[in-house]
């Protein structure tokens, strides 16, 4: 009673850090359009591009920002919901079977796109799902360009909550019964143990890995960093960023415009310097203001 209690608090907590406000919801209906088409045919040397969300966003609200800018950039992009269990759309499945289901996505972009490869963008869970999927189902061979942020490769011990649900008997189970991927974030896991044995990258892929030394969701934010990885390219938002700093934590990346940026200098190859920060004309919302706003 009491350990399935703390299990859904735990989960409640999460969604609601990760939920939408309003607003964003009607106009992910309106912007994302032109997106999804699965007859859009790719441009020479732009591979489509799938969006992987994170845990607990439904993924039109998680990509309105971006996936219209790389559409607009000639891209063939595609957001698929993933990980849902019971048609529900929060990502509570493990990790271990997203991987699988975004395989199956991927040969479907490939089969009605005739590319020989894509690019993937993932946030937050996006990023662990999408790289465990490289290493472990087959997209190492398929993908081209990676990109995540947001990034959590060593999960996030989440204030202390991973040595709560490590210690209390029964908590791991209860978790794991509500909430897979949840429990699959809280170090120690043997997801995050296989994800990161002999290194998360493989060769082959081009990998780039952005975080924010605000996340308040992935702690620490170094969970993220790669650097000991020579195919990875590293970006603390804020190091990049000068004096005016960038105030995204982990929420507003999605919408952050410097983000995107890079992302689509990785999409492009890298070609030349990587951009600068974009300044703000409009004050720009942190992240506890989007969860007031929800
Ligand atoms: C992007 O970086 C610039 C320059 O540091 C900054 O003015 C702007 O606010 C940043 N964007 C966001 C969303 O924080």
């Amino acid at each position: 009673m009491r350990l399935s209690w703390i299990a859904s608090a735990l989960v409640a907590s999460t969604a609601v850090m990760a939920a939408p406000a309003v607003d964003e919801v009607q106009i992910a209906a309106r912007a994302t359009s032109g997106v999804n088409d699965y007859n859009c045919k790719p441009q020479a040397g732009k591979d489509p591009v799938i969006f992987l969300h994170g845990l607990g966003a439904p993924s039109g609200v998680n990509w309105f920002t971006k996936a219209p800018i790389v559409a607009a950039n000639g891209y063939c992009v595609f957001t698929p919901q993933y990980g849902s269990v019971n048609q529900i759309w929060f990502g509570f499945a493990s990790m271990r079977s997203s991987s699988k289901e975004v395989a199956g996505i991927v040969q479907k972009v490939l089969a009605a796109t005739g590319a020989k490869k894509v690019n993937i963008v993932g946030h937050s869970m996006g990023t662990t799902v999408g790289s465990y999927y490289i290493k472990f189902d087959g997209g190492k061979d398929v993908v081209n360009h990676f990109v995540g942020f947001g990034a959590n490769y060593k999960g996030s011990t989440l204030y202390g909550v991973n040595a709560l649900v490590r210690t209390i008997p029964g908590v791991t189970p209860a978790l794991r019964a509500v909430c897979a991927s949840c429990d699959e974030f809280l170090p120690p896991s043997q997801f995050l143990t296989d994800l990161q044995a002999g290194g998360v990258s493989v060769p082959g892929v081009d990998y780039t890995t952005i975080v924010s030394n605000l996340d308040q969701i992935v702690i620490p934010y170094t969970s993220g960093l790669l650097r000991e990885e020579p195919a990875v390219t590293n970006i603390v938002i804020q190091e990049q960023c000068g004096l005016i700093p960038d105030i995204a934590g982990h929420l507003a990346q999605a919408v952050d415009p410097n983000v995107t940026a890079w992302i689509l200098w990785a999409l492009g190859g890298k070609q030349g310097k990587i951009p600068g920060c974009i300044p703000n004309l409009i004050p720009f919302k942190r992240d506890d203001e989007f969860i007031l706003d929800a």
